[in-house]
């Protein structure tokens, strides 16, 4: 009863506030240490990104961590008292979410053609793919994959100049937006659909290997993130224990890949829940028969993330797959071209190992996949830009254009060697 009423008063409150109110005063800081010290945090702290450390800094790994204006002395604190290095990197999360969310509105918006300096919800992107099978029916293909846990519909586009039916030709995956706060990697995923069915210079990959393109994996938790929360990350379902306070999964924890063994993901109200059982999510599900479906000749799977700039392969436990010198052979040439045309101010590509380069995860679609027998498989970490997820739109246009051309060096490696 009495937690009845503290919910009603906080409900209220909290939808009263608006949506970015409860970030009024966050920071965003980087901080440093050694692995074990960076992990410790994930309990009760949001981290926003990991990666190897520069080398001036405190240990082997950094962070990105948000401190409320509550918590952040004495965070602060801790920090200083285990002599881990720590820079503010943002002043006030609300002010930029209201930035970002200001420049969405002054975009003018088709359902025909995207630009590449705003981000658009889900049921634009619906609709822009079907626009786009209907223009282009001998070459793109809308499958409705299946309904998120809200039900709303999961799409993926088929882009095949033999509607799939040549078994000669190798296939590439490409998903997006598994991560709802990971905005950007939709607009890859958008533009990469452009550059394959609208650009003619890029005929020879599109002529010579079939595509599969899931732009929203998890529209559940991106329309959240829109609406309520902007740094959401999981799913939004509900069937745990525990999920009126801790709603929604990590799908990229929810993979049967050895599954349950990390303590870390058994959490429900950790951001990286993996959920009750392998494959709970019907999200996962998707992504599951969607690499499934040409398992024989799918050459190469990439599942996009933000941010980090980082080309990660398996296994999640710091083993090496046995064709892992060619996955990062290939990961290089990828990261190399991005790289080169990249912004200055960006980090240089990363290509590792995941757990090596970053820490062990276990339930990745990228383990799963290389598990299933695909053998080019990569977690890829797009560059964050200043707020790291919340990439300002000015530069999308910037990060969509890099990763092409690295997608485009890994797709004629598939070409020339399968
Ligand atoms: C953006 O548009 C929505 C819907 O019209 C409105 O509620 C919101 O206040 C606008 N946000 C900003 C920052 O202008
Ligand atoms: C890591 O996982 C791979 C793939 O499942 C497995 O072959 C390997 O033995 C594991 N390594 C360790 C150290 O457990």
């Amino acid at each position: 009863m009495t937690r009845l009423v503290i919910c009603v008063l906080l409900c209220v409150a909290s939808s009263a506030l608006g949506r970015h109110e409860k970030y009024e005063g966050h920071q965003l800081y980087r901080v440093s240490g050694l692995d074990e010290q960076i992990r410790a945090l994930e309990a009760s702290l949001d981290i926003l990104s990991a990666k190897p450390a520069a080398r001036s800094s405190s240990g082997n790994l950094e962070a990105v961590v948000r401190l409320s204006p509550e918590e952040k002395q004495q965070w602060l604190q801790y920090f200083d008292e285990r002599n881990m290095l720590y820079t503010k990197i943002a002043d006030n999360l609300a002010d930029i979410f209201r930035a970002e969310e200001a420049q969405i509105n002054a975009t003018k918006r088709s359902g025909k053609s995207f630009v590449w300096n705003t981000y658009y919800r889900h049921d634009e992107i619906n609709d822009y793919l079907d626009h786009l099978a209907a223009k282009n029916p001998d070459l793109v293909t809308v499958i409705n994959a299946g309904l998120s846990y809200e039900g709303r519909q999961i799409k993926y586009v088929r882009i095949s100049t033999t509607r799939f039916e040549n078994t000669m030709k190798p296939v590439i995956v490409l998903d997006a937006m598994t991560h709802a706060r990971e905005w950007v990697t939709t607009s890859v995923a958008l533009y990469i659909i452009d550059q394959l069915v609208n650009q003619g210079q890029n005929s020879v990959l599109v002529n010579e290997i079939d595509w599969l393109i899931i732009p929203v994996v998890n529209p559940d938790g991106y329309e959240y993130s829109f609406d309520e929360d902007r740094l959401w990350r999981k799913t939004r379902s509900k069937a745990h224990e525990g999920a009126d306070e801790c709603p929604g999964v990590d799908v990229n924890r929810n993979f049967d890949h050895h599954f349950g063994t990390n303590e870390h993901s058994a959490n429900p109200c950790s951001n990286t829940y993996e959920g009750l059982f392998v494959f709970s999510e019907p999200e996962t599900r998707i992504v599951q028969s969607a690499v499934l479906s040409n398992i024989d000749r799918t050459a190469l799977y990439i599942s996009l993330h933000s941010f980090s700039s980082m080309f990660l392969y398996s296994w999640g436990n710091g083993t090496l797959p046995s064709n892992g010198l060619i996955l990062h052979l290939v990961g290089v040439q990828m990261a190399t071209v991005i790289d080169e045309i990249a912004l200055d101010k960006a980090d240089r590509y990363i290509v590792g190992n995941a757990a090596n380069a970053l820490y062990p995860t276990t339930g990745t679609s990228r383990d799963w996949a290389r598990a299933a027998g695909v053998p080019l498989t990569y977690t890829l970490l797009l560059p964050g830009y200043e707020y790291q997820f919340e990439v300002p739109p000015k530069y999308i246009e910037q990060i969509v254009t890099e990763t092409w051309p690295g997608i485009a060096v890994g797709a004629q490696y598939v070409r020339n060697n399968w």
